[in-house]
């Protein structure tokens, strides 16, 4: 079996395939850097068109996407509100207060929402001494919360508080793709309400390298420059356009499959009654061990059947799904996780 089809660790672990390859190749190019290159242009038209904004931006990795969004929309000691397990706040490097020289005030996300009643209480008052509220972030679908969908009547609260404060709401969208599709709905169901959005299309779309920025005419060309600074401005940037397009035509729907690959894992190991599994909403798992060793068991299934996945606390494992994993993968995965409970 293919070694990918057992690495649960990331769905970032894909391979482009030969048809991908083929689309890469015959793309169109120019210089981006002069906003020539045919391909990125029309991969940002049509991300434009799925995000119901003005304009997108092709960007080199996702943390790149969400520094250029948290520069745009707030200035250098104002304050960013982001969810306390999210992405930007424990794998980004800081950069919100490093680069963007941000000031971080940690939300609860437990539930994958932002808890707006803390929001309320700790929203910093108009005092000239104190700092000012700069951006909301939010992250859809919730990579450390294990794929959790922000459900949208949520997040059309989120949005209001935020309009009647004048601040903008940023989404980390690296999986919205996910949620699209589990929930059979379009991207605007959730884009509508934020201010801009950064999707992947390096993660579940399984494209080697790219994500975009999608927002109002005024905030991409601002993005344009921000990329710039932070030397992303890329030249025939048109080769990585061409996998994403080709990914949202053909991988993009093939995620069903994915998460019906995770809800099948998730059932079988549900039936372990040492290992206590969240429902997962599309293709992350996690599963609680009763005793700390979730170290010890990731270990274990890898040296002795060579599957691999994480383990992200003492006693907690993330079990991440994409499309090289089939169900021969997935009943070996059971299985493996299942001997290690007997040992
Ligand atoms: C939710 C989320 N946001 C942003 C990123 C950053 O993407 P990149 O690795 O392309 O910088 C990731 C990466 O895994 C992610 O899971």
């Amino acid at each position: 079996m293919d070694r990918i089809a057992r690495d649960f660790r990331s769905d970032t672990v894909t391979q482009p395939s030969t048809a991908m390859k083929a689309a890469m190749i015959e793309a169109p190019l120019g210089d981006d850097v002069f906003g020539e290159d045919p391909t990125a242009n029309k991969l940002q038209a049509e991300i434009a068109r799925l995000t119901g904004f003005e304009d997108a931006l092709l960007v080199p990795t996702g943390s790149m996407g969400n520094l250029t969004a948290l520069m745009n929309h707030a200035q250098p000691g104002s304050i960013l509100y982001s969810g306390r397990t999210s992405h930007i706040k424990l794998y980004e490097l800081s950069s919100y207060s490093r680069i963007a020289g941000l000031n971080l005030f940690e939300i609860d996300d437990s539930g994958g929402r932002l808890d707006l009643e803390q929001l309320r209480r700790s929203w910093s008052p108009e005092v000239y001494y104190m700092p000012v509220p700069g951006l909301i972030a939010v992250e859809n679908t919730h990579n450390m919360l294990g794929g959790l969908i922000y459900p949208e009547p949520d997040l059309a609260e989120l949005s209001a508080f935020a309009r009647e404060r004048g601040v903008p709401v940023h989404m980390d969208g690296a999986r919205l793709w996910h949620a699209a599709r589990a929930q059979n709905k379009p991207l605007t169901h959730w884009t509508r309400h934020v201010n801009s959005v950064m999707l992947c299309f390096s993660k579940g779309l399984g494209t080697p390298v790219g994500s975009i920025l999608a927002g109002s005419r005024e905030f991409i060309a601002k993005a344009r420059v921000t990329r710039k600074l932070l030397g992303g401005g890329m030249r025939q940037c048109g080769i990585l356009a061409a996998a994403a397009l080709y990914a949202l035509e053909h991988h993009f729907p093939a995620l069903d499959e994915t998460h019906r690959l995770c809800r099948q894992v998730a059932q079988a190991l549900s039936e372990l009654d040492w290992l206590t599994v969240t429902p997962p909403q599309t293709n992350i798992l996690i599963a609680r061990l009763q005793q700390p060793k979730a170290a010890e068991l990731v270990a274990a299934v890898a040296e002795k059947h060579d599957y691999r996945f994480l383990a992200i606390a003492e006693d907690a494992v993330r079990i991440c799904f994409h499309q090289h994993n089939d169900d021969a993968a997935c009943d070996g995965l059971v299985a493996a996780i299942e001997a290690w409970g007997q040992t």
